[in-house]
């Protein structure tokens, strides 16, 4: 997200940021992803190494072939796999009311913080910092292709 908390304009990205991509990738990788319909329509097609579940209230929204599924709910998208013991970790990729919905079930938070503000439609939910520890903060690297200054950071819930 933006400082200004955007994570969305026009249906897209209000960036383009491979190193943000590159972590992205690299987190989710071999894992289940939950994600909105509209955000799911944005990337176009289900992941490749990942499971892709759509959370829909379109009666007949039919997922492509892939890895791909889809539920009605956040919860009955978390309940299908949390039970699994191969699953450590499922991730709430967006958008804004997917992680409205989820904040208060999630444990960690991954934050991409882009050090700018950028015009936008789509907003990240606004977090009550008293509930969050920062337990890791890396630089990203700004260059010919990463033209943000950005910091990755990861948040756990207090207990
Ligand atoms: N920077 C980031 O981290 C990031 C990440 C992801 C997305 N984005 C951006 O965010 C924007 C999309 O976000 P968005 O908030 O507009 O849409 P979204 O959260 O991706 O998807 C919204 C859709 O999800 C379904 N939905 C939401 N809550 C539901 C619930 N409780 N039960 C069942 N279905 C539910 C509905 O689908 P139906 O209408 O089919 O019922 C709803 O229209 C795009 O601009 C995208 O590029 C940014």
């Amino acid at each position: 997200m933006g400082m200004n908390r955007v994570i969305g304009k026009d249906g897209k990205l209000p960036w383009h940021l491979p190193a943000d991509l590159k972590n992205f990738k690299d987190l989710t990788m071999n894992h289940v992803m939950v994600m909105g319909r509209k955000t799911f329509e944005s990337i176009g097609r289900p992941l490749p190494g990942r499971v892709s579940i759509v959370i829909t209230r379109t009666k007949g929204w039919t997922p492509p072939s892939g890895n791909c599924g889809f539920a009605d709910s956040i919860n009955a998208a978390i309940f299908m796999f949390k039970s699994m013991l191969v699953v450590d970790e499922i991730f709430i990729i967006g958008g804004a009311q997917i992680y409205q919905e989820a904040i208060d079930k999630a444990d960690r938070m991954y934050i991409t913080l882009i050090h700018q503000n950028f015009s936008g439609d789509t907003y990240f939910p606004e977090v009550d910092w008293e509930e969050w520890d920062l337990v890791n903060r890396v630089e990203g690297t700004k260059d010919q292709k990463n033209i943000y200054d950005h910091s990755f950071l990861v948040f756990d819930r207090k207990i």
